[in-house]
């Protein structure tokens, strides 16, 4: 039984069984005891409060009787679930004394908009959602091998210490060796950190050499993430156009701090940046002492000729700071992910995450270091690629079928697709009225830089949706599809 901070005051005029009564409900009130549990049987309370049980009957009694809470036979008294939202309506409303929004600090990405997540999208039939992944092809069984195993010698310290600053040296090791050589990458250990996530790298990043007033380029439309990020340090961030062939570089980078790209994959339109451009940019960008962030976010995701290798593969000074995570292949709720740049850049880095989080949690960076070197990380990955292929290729055929406008190509990479519609049509009506029809899509709009966007364009995301459920939320959304252009936005 947990303590139930029940107080009783005996020098009341108020009878004890009224006191104890008004204690329980307003812990009912409060989520104290939830109707999942059994209420305290009423010799534990009494043996608590130091009164006679009967007193606690008495008050269990009116609660009984006013419904609040139900006697079940043999298990004994839970809350009423059905009365929990008057329980909790009757509780006083506090008045803070403190004026927040006018203590909060204020940033400068206020007005950007935020991409929409929907919190129960795996409630809906049709979740065609970037961000997410199929629960369902998670190793499981070999990441709870992994994670047991990280608990027992010789894994237990790296595991369970407080490592400081520093990361778990075979989780260096095993990137260094198994993940970074496919993309023609090579670096030392010292040269890379370990990250929650490249959300983490870029915040680190961005708090390490930006400041007030210095400029950064993103592409454009891009990551939204990354300019909410970029913006918060007082930087002014200005949008590069991309074509089918990824960004198109200006003449120069001279006055720009900082350029950020996904050379691999564009987020959001998937189209690779050519060869020629990767080479003018990192001329570019050395002419000007400009710092290139390369976010290498789903590069395992290519289902058609081989990857191209990263921009840093091109890099022969070293300064091209790259991200890589395992959100899109793990999972983006085991929140990790790694940041390779110069051994000085990357010391300093660490003494900044420091005094944030310390270090990611060391169970979980041994625990991924062994399913890597177990071979279990590179198996599942093949099997899942093969899987996004095979979802890549029947969406690329279902959208020509389903969708009532002419179809281009799309590349052969990424997690989504990224759909430009006929100029007529509202992109965010058509998410709309597909969601009321249980197919989740997003909008594409946000992604643009320019205060009057493109309202046609719109992601069909294929990490997280089943593959048996593709073929009918197409035909859902091809049918949403026509009537929001038949009929025009809703008034
Ligand atoms: C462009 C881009 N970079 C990085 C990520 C992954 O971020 P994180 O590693 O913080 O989960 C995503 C995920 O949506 C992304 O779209």
């Amino acid at each position: 039984m947990p303590r139930t901070l029940i107080e009783i005051d005996r020098s009341s005029s108020e009878p004890l069984y009224r006191q104890v009564r008004r204690v329980i409900e307003h812990s009912i009130a409060v989520g104290i005891f939830d109707s999942r549990r059994r209420l305290p049987s009423s010799r534990e309370l009494a043996a608590e409060l130091k009164v006679a049980r009967n007193t606690i009957n008495l008050a269990y009694q009116e609660l009984l009787t006013e419904g609040l809470v139900l006697s079940h036979e043999r298990s004994g008294i839970f809350v009423n679930p059905e009365m929990l939202a008057a329980a909790e309506a009757d509780l006083p409303a506090t008045d803070s004394m403190i004026d927040w929004s006018s203590r909060m600090r204020r940033y400068a990405d206020e007005g950007v908009p935020d991409v929409e997540k929907t919190a129960d999208w795996y409630k809906y039939p049709y979740p065609f959602i970037a961000g997410q992944i199929d629960v369902h092809s998670f190793p499981a069984t070999a990441w709870v091998r992994s994670l047991r195993e990280a608990l027992y010698e010789p894994h237990r310290f790296a595991s369970l210490q407080d490592s400081i600053g520093a990361d778990d040296p075979m989780l260096i090791e095993m990137i260094r060796r198994e993940i970074l050589p496919a993309r023609g990458i090579e670096a030392k250990p010292e040269q890379i950190l370990i990250t929650i996530g490249s959300q983490q790298g870029l915040d680190l990043l961005g708090r390490t050499l930006l400041g007030p007033h210095q400029r950064v380029g993103i592409e454009n439309p891009g990551y939204l993430d990354a300019r909410h990020i970029f913006l918060r340090t007082g930087a002014q961030v200005y949008g590069i156009d991309v074509d089918r062939d990824g960004l198109q570089l200006p003449d120069t980078l001279s006055g720009t701090a900082l350029v950020y790209v996904t050379p691999s994959h564009h987020h959001p339109t998937n189209v690779t940046l050519s060869m020629e451009r990767r080479r003018r940019l990192l001329k570019l960008a050395a002419a000007s002492g400009t710092v290139v962030i390369e976010d290498d976010y789903d590069s395992e995701f290519r289902y058609e000729g081989s990857p191209s290798p990263a921009l840093k593969a091109l890099d022969s000074t070293g300064d091209v700071l790259y991200l890589g995570t395992f959100s899109k292949f793990l999972s983006p709720g085991l929140r990790l992910g790694f940041l390779v740049g110069p051994a000085e850049l990357i010391q300093e880095l660490r003494r900044v995450r420091r005094y944030q989080v310390r270090h990611p949690p060391g169970h979980m960076q041994r625990a991924l270091a062994l399913l890597i070197d177990s071979g279990d990380y590179h198996r599942a990955l093949r099997h899942h690629r093969r899987q996004m292929k095979a979802r890549w290729e029947m969406l690329s055929q279902l959208s020509v079928q389903c969708l009532p406008w002419d179809q281009t190509t799309y590349p052969p990479g990424g997690v989504s697709l990224w759909v430009e519609g006929p100029a007529n049509l509202d992109a965010a009506e058509l998410v709309r009225r597909a969601a009321e029809r249980g197919v989740l899509i997003e909008r594409g709009d946000i992604y643009y830089i320019q205060g009057d966007p493109p309202r046609n364009c719109f992601r069909i995301g294929y990490g997280a949706i089943p593959t048996r459920a593709i073929a009918e939320g197409m035909a859902v959304l091809g049918e949403v599809a026509r009537s929001v252009l038949d009929e025009g936005p809703a008034a």
